[in-house]
């Protein structure tokens, strides 16, 4: 039996990894409603050997829709996810909208996949790069806890959508063709083509950012662990797809980095790829369009007896959003959560 999926969002980065997704992984899809806002209803998009047409998303989308993935922005999961709940779908939002949320599970599935049964209609996906720093770090966290960890990331500028895609291109070009004084940034406050920036999404009153705080609270509440110390900082770098993440981790005993490289090489969802001397380490180029996140350059951390340092490289639009999206929506299907009683 195949389920009524509605994808919001559908014209978006995440949108069309979701279609790609969903075919790749032969979800069983009976049929497939696609919305996005006014300016793209009526747009066709390819799906399974067929071609969709878009929808503007309003009250009566969610009729008769078994599940309904959100790529939309927080402020358009606000509006309809509890609308699309209440007409009985089963909501997995990729937005930050309910991820505090105490009634709704925020969900890795390689992680804490028995959260799911606890929904009420909408089930979170976590922020981008929270998802690959807990995939990575779960496995070791269970075989000893972990105490503090500090995370640096590089994140890739498709985390910003499709805009910023367009914006590092046309800045890239422009300096590529000596005329760096036409770039007028409009996504990003400052250029990004060449550059770093220190910040991603905005400033909080503590002077963190909105993701580096993200990261913080939604790895406690994914890990169950909610006293654990955490500090981010959240880097924009000029890459299109995939973040890198420099995480030294606290444990509660000595780990050899061999001993990591074990743990982590049989965790599910996790790639390890650590031979520096063969310049053998994850890279983001290598790991976009792919599941897995990859690992590599596991060493001891030199300044602390429990610690240990890696880097954790992973396609956001993928593991950050669609796939672990599907894969929520795969774990409700296995375990027969979608149940009959849930349609109409
Ligand atoms: N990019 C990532 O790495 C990533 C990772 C995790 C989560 N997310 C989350 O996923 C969401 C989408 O991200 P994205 O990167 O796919 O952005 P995007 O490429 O800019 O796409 C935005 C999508 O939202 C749709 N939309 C905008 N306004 C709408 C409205 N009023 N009604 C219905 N649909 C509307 C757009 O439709 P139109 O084409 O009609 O404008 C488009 O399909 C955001 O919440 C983001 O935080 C993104």
């Amino acid at each position: 039996m195949g389920f009524r999926v509605a994808i919001v969002g559908a014209t978006g980065l995440v949108g069309g990894e979701f279609l790609r997704v969903l075919e790749q992984r032969h979800f069983p899809v009976d049929s497939l409603r696609l919305y996005a806002s006014d300016r793209s209803a009526g747009r066709r998009l390819p799906f399974a050997g067929e071609e969709i047409e878009v929808a503007e998303t309003d009250e009566s989308s969610f009729e008769g829709v078994d599940i309904a993935l959100f790529s939309a922005g927080a402020d358009i999961s606000r509006r309809f996810s509890p609308i699309a709940a209440r007409a009985g779908a089963v909501v997995i939002d990729n937005s930050a909208a309910f991820r505090m949320d105490p009634q709704v599970p925020l969900v890795v599935p390689e992680v804490n996949p028995e959260d799911i049964r606890s929904h009420q209609g909408i089930i979170a996906n976590p922020n981008c790069s929270t998802i690959q720093m807990v995939v990575a770090l779960n496995p070791l966290h269970r075989v000893s806890p972990i105490k503090r960890i500090v995370v640096s990331t590089y994140q890739a500028v498709s985390g910003t959508g499709s805009n910023a895609m367009d914006e590092l291109r046309q800045q890239t070009a422009l300096l590529m063709d000596g005329k760096e004084e036409q770039i007028a940034p409009k996504v990003y406050p400052h250029q990004i083509a060449f550059n770093a920036l220190p910040f991603v999404e905005g400033f909080l009153e503590n002077d963190y950012t909105t993701e580096e705080w993200k990261m913080l609270q939604e790895t406690r509440k994914i890990m169950h662990e909610p006293n654990v110390p955490i500090c981010a900082t959240c880097v924009r770098v000029p890459v299109y797809i995939s973040h890198g993440e420099a995480v030294n981790v606290e444990l509660s005993r000595p780990m050899s980095a061999q001993e990591a490289r074990d743990i982590l090489s049989k965790a599910p969802g996790v790639k390890v790829l650590d031979d520096p001397r063969a310049n053998l380490y994850p890279l983001p180029i290598w790991a976009a369009g792919t599941d897995d996140v990859f690992v590599g350059r596991i060493r001891r951390d030199v300044s602390h007896p429990n610690g240990l340092v890696m880097w954790v490289v992973a396609d956001n639009l993928r593991k950050g959003a669609a796939l672990n999206a599907v894969q929520i929506a795969e774990v409700m299907v296995k375990e027969k959560l979608l149940s009959t009683s849930r349609r109409r």
